[in-house]
């Protein structure tokens, strides 16, 4: 039962927040990782699983800590893990919103071992998962989201990350009429938020880290609305490399399923700065303030977590 470890890996990810979150504004996005990466992986040794990271830092002879493969926890059931200790390190370096610290997890086996590559995507919320598809154009996804929603295509808001490869989706959706709502970074909050009632985005389009795809997807498994993805490969060797490690679906359409193929996925993360999901971390002479949501697919449930540490 995954959902028992629900609240041991609250802190996880609590941990992270509150190391990265002294590097707000600081400049220094580096730095944040790093105190990030740090905390997540010691705070991991206190959590009675044993956990596999699929999607982490890198391989092992690139990153020293939440490598992928790395063996995590204090024992315990088994399972797959996948983080980003700080996902919008500019975000945080430039005290900008929503950045977070982001693990998921599920059973063994479970989550795709994404490689370090880009993936093409669109999110949406329950109301409109059915009749969104990768391979229609924005224009037409656009149109039936609209319908979907009760809303005009004119009072529709579009999250692109602002990238100049994005120059065509971007150009196509203020013609469709939509309006738009350009991110520097941070596209598992852009995705996530088309679910997330307030947040006012309504759809997520376009490309980003193929980790960060399989992350933006358990969120979106625990709150029932839509990801599809694609991977969009930056090179044939990178491409080849993929065939080599036996990643499936090379040039076909990432299902929901094919990312995260569970029902009992869980997807949990804490906020660094401020933003409209999730407050980011307080500090105050009394001690720490951290805000984090915890969606666990297997129960349907959605729960935010104040978490006050006194000194
Ligand atoms: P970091 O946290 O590693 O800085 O990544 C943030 C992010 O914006 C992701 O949310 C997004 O998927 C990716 O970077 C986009 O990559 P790129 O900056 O290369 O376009």
């Amino acid at each position: 039962m995954l959902n028992t470890q629900i609240m041991e890996m609250l802190a996880v990810t609590e941990a992270a927040a509150l190391a990265a979150g002294r590097w707000t504004g600081k400049g220094d996005k580096h730095a944040a990782d790093d105190a990030a990466v740090e905390a997540m992986r010691s705070a991991f040794n206190h959590v009675p699983i044993s956990g596999t990271v699929v999607i982490g830092e890198g391989e092992r002879d690139e990153a020293p800590m939440l490598f992928i493969g790395e063996e995590v926890g204090a024992g315990g059931e088994e399972i797959d893990i996948a983080v980003d200790p700080l996902e919008g390190t500019n975000l945080t370096a430039f005290g900008q919103a929503n950045s977070l610290a982001v693990l998921a997890f599920g059973p063994k086996g479970t989550l795709l071992h994404a490689p370090d590559t880009y993936m093409d995507k669109i999110a949406v919320g329950p109301k409109a998962a059915d009749i969104v598809h990768i391979d229609a154009s924005p224009t037409e996804n656009i149109k039936n989201v609209a319908k979907a929603l009760g809303k005009d295509p004119s009072d529709l808001m579009v999250c692109i990350l602002d990238r100049s490869r994005h120059k065509d989706l971007i150009a196509e959706v203020r013609e469709a009429g939509a309006r738009i709502r350009l991110i520097t970074d941070g596209d598992v909050f852009g995705a996530a938020a088309t679910a997330i009632e307030g947040t006012g985005i309504d759809l997520y389009l376009g490309i980003g880290a193929a980790p960060e795809g399989v992350l933006a997807c358990t969120a979106m498994k625990c709150i029932g609305g839509c990801f599809m993805g694609r991977f969009a490969w930056r090179s044939d060797e990178e491409k080849a490399r993929a065939v080599e490690m036996g990643t499936p679906n090379i040039d076909g359409v990432l299902t929901m399923d094919t990312l995260v193929n569970t029902d009992e996925a869980v997807f949990i993360a804490t906020g660094v700065t401020d933003g409209e999901m999730l407050r980011g971390v307080k500090c105050s002479a009394e001690g720490t303030r951290t805000h984090t949501v915890a969606m666990d697919s297997g129960s349907k449930t959605v729960r935010f977590v104040e978490t006050v540490q006194t000194l």
